[in-house]
């Protein structure tokens, strides 16, 4: 989960990296009581989750409450690459001498973290990256070692950070390390962390993804989740445990392990080119497809509007066909007449045959059985087609 921008500041607050004060404002009088509040100049901010907002003008200087309460009623409602804007960060704002860029990140392909660190901040650090590499620092923590004083040191002497600075800075990094670690998360990125023109140093802009997997740990994380950009059927599937993407096609797909439905996605993908369909979501009922599970998974799928036809593919391991068979038929019987979609069932694996049988005698109108993985996927293109 990613958080937005007010978030990861009382996350870093609650964790001592030193953040400016800051309160999120839904409408312009908002804006102004928390200008009001905090006095002297101020910075709206527009809460999107994605970068560069400075650039886009969503980011604006506010001599006073008045003026903020002006700024906050031109970037709300604001679209900024597509992320229309309906909060804003009312900030106290700071007068930078620096900008400079620190980061914690999971290094998925090193299975470690990595830290990376520059004194050429505010921009973007994949430019920075780029033009002057010198000035990024980028070192492997390895997990079992974390980041000690003399580590966190020598990391912002790598990023060229000034030697006035430097235990500043490394003492931000031990903060935001021990953040890192306790919220789980895989992301903590802070830019610009500034030098003020009194020497202080604060983190002004955070990015923070936290670690879902790790959601059972952290029941206060729940409180983050920005419910009105859940997808409906997403949140329904998640409260039924289901492992539900949604995906913008036409073909609605059950299958049971997520390697199968991946494959399966691919399939129907390639099968609906010929006509202009593609895979509806992704949906891995798991192992034990009991009829509860299979009937929380096609209701979910059949209550996307955007659903034309449905392909269950199923292989049968520990739970056999003839058990997923019986799974479909209850499930079809649960759902009544709100199943209307015509359903291509492919079944393979242990004990096949009795579960086509089991299909077979049920001779239910909308399922339509196929043997192979690929007629199967061709035939629920074709009816998604229609
Ligand atoms: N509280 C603040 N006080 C003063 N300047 C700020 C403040 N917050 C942001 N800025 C300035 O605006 C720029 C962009 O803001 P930032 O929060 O980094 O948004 P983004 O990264 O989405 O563009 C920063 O690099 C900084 O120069
Ligand atoms: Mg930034």
């Amino acid at each position: 989960m990613d958080l937005f921008e007010y978030q990861a500041r009382d996350l870093f607050e609650s964790h001592q990296v030193p953040v400016l004060a800051g309160a999120v404002a839904t409408t312009p009088e908002e804006a102004f009581a928390a200008a009001s509040t905090m006095g002297g100049k101020v910075v709206v901010k527009a809460q999107v989750k994605i970068g560069g907002r400075g650039k886009a003008g969503g980011v604006k200087l506010a001599l006073d409450a008045e003026d903020a309460r002006e700024k906050a009623a031109a970037i709300l409602g604001m679209d900024i690459k597509g992320h229309t804007v309906h909060k804003v960060m009312i900030a106290q704002a700071a007068p930078i001498a620096s900008e400079y860029y620190l980061a914690i990140l999971l290094d998925r392909a090193n299975r470690n973290f990595l830290v990376m660190a520059s004194v050429a901040g505010g921009m973007e650090i994949e430019e920075v990256a780029h033009t002057s590499p010198e000035k990024l620092a980028r070192v492997g923590i390895d997990p079992n070692v974390g980041i000690s004083l003399e580590k966190a040191q020598e990391i912002a002497r790598a990023g060229q950070f000034p030697d006035d600075v430097v235990d500043q800075v490394a003492d931000v990094l031990l903060k935001l390390w021990a953040a890192f670690i306790a919220e789980d998360a895989t992301l903590m990125e802070i830019n610009p962390l500034v030098k003020t023109e009194d020497g202080r140093i604060i983190a002004l802009d955070g990015k923070v993804t936290l670690d879902d997997n790790a959601g059972f740990r952290h029941p206060d994380h729940e409180a983050l989740i920005d419910h009105a950009a859940t997808n409906p059927l997403e949140a329904l599937a998640k409260e039924k445990d289901l492992n539900y993407v949604k995906l913008d096609g036409e073909v609605g797909i059950i299958g049971n392990g997520a390697g199968l439905v991946m494959s399966t996605l691919d399939v129907v993908a390639y099968a609906g080119e010929k006509y202009g369909v593609k895979p509806a979501n992704f949906l891995d009922i798991g192992g034990g497809a009991s009829a509860e599970v299979m009937a929380n998974g096609l209701s979910i799928i059949l209550g996307d509007t955007d659903v034309k036809s449905v392909f269950v593919n199923v292989f049968g391991g520990i739970t056999a066909c003839d058990a997923v068979a019986n799974g479909i038929v209850q499930a079809l019987a649960i759902l009544g007449s709100s199943a209307t979609k015509p359903i291509v069932v492919r079944l393979d694996g242990n004990n096949v045959i009795e579960g086509r049988r089991i299909l077979n005698e049920a001779a239910h109108p909308l399922i339509e059985q196929l043997d192979t993985m690929d007629g199967a996927a061709a035939r629920a293109a074709e009816l998604a087609a229609k």
